[in-house]
């Protein structure tokens, strides 16, 4: 008698069933998370395998475009501040055209759509132009990257709330409210704010924020190539070291980062995804380039 072999984890995986399809002249706005492939979720690799046309950005990794249909059209809309090779305008109009040429569409964006991801504007304008549209929601780079480097973001020793906020420079500034930023027992997460972390670490000391307030740059979160880059507010890794850092990086400050060392469980050489190709992104130099 031979012994029955065990079923594999994804013949034995009993998924729920769809609530809904992605039908002719529908876009999708999914979310496809923060870069492991294997966080994306079910609805929204539901998706990815029902489209006829994917117009994904640079945040979106080749492993998970893997997921698609293979018969699916795929358009990379990508963009960074300094090259846009589809302005905001074109992407809107190119999901509305598309939906009413009767595919069906998804626009895939790293993360969650709704968080620094533009797909406010893009719902907005599928909505105005009467193209039915759903959302599916993601993982964001701030839950990922803190899973994965071991930060509790509201540890409750720590944080009684959490803040995401944009690092994007607007004309050399940043113009946050940082008394509010700097009020203790919280955890700030910084997108797109590589390329003004001196300045973002100025503001916090000038508002109030002791000077050895950890913070962690993790670069390439939930993939083969991350790495979590500790320091404090007035020390910074050295200019090599920064030099040296790959986007996408998100910037986490608050005492939660503490827990890193004793928490951190993600092994990176196991990991499902390589990551982004170097080069895909701007450098962290390019301060116009969104890190
Ligand atoms: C334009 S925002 C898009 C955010 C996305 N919609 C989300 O919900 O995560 C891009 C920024 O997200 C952060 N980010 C996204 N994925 C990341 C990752 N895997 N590792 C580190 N940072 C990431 C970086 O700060 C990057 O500059």
């Amino acid at each position: 008698m031979c012994a029955a072999t065990p079923p594999s984890a994804s013949s034995a995986l009993r998924l729920p069933p769809a609530a809904s399809d992605l039908v002719p002249g529908r876009v999708s706005l999914v979310g496809a998370g923060p870069g492991d492939p294997e966080l994306v979720t079910v609805k929204a690799l539901r998706r990815l395998q029902a489209a006829d046309v994917i117009l994904h950005d640079r945040l979106v990794s080749d492993e998970i475009l893997a997921l698609a249909s293979p018969e699916a059209q795929r358009l990379y809309v990508g963009k960074a501040r300094s090259d846009h090779s589809v302005p905001q305008e074109g992407i809107n109009q190119a999901l509305v055209d598309w939906a009413q040429s009767g595919k069906r569409v998804v626009r895939l964006k790293g993360g969650d759509p709704f968080i620094f991801g533009r797909g406010g504007e893009e719902l907005e304008t599928l909505v105005a132009a009467g193209v039915e549209v759903e959302v599916v929601p993601g993982i964001t780079a701030a839950s990922g990257c803190a899973a994965y480097a071991g930060i509790p973001l509201t540890h409750r020793d720590h944080a009684h709330s959490v803040r995401f906020i944009t690092g994007h420079l607007r004309n050399g500034s940043c113009d946050l409210d940082w008394p509010a930023l700097a009020s203790p027992g919280q955890t700030l997460v910084f997108y797109m704010g590589l390329g003004s972390l001196e300045l973002i670490c100025e503001q916090l000391r000038a508002h109030g924020l002791a000077d050895d307030t950890p913070l962690a740059l993790i670069e390439q979160g939930t993939t083969a190539r991350q790495r979590v880059h500790v320091a404090s507010l007035s020390d910074l890794p050295s200019a090599d070291e920064l030099a040296n850092i790959r986007p996408p990086t998100l910037i986490i400050v608050g005492t939660v980062v503490t827990l890193h060392d004793a928490l951190a469980w993600f092994d990176s050489d196991r990991a499902a995804s390589h990551g982004w190709l170097q080069g895909k992104h701007p450098t962290p130099s390019d301060t116009s380039g969104g890190a």
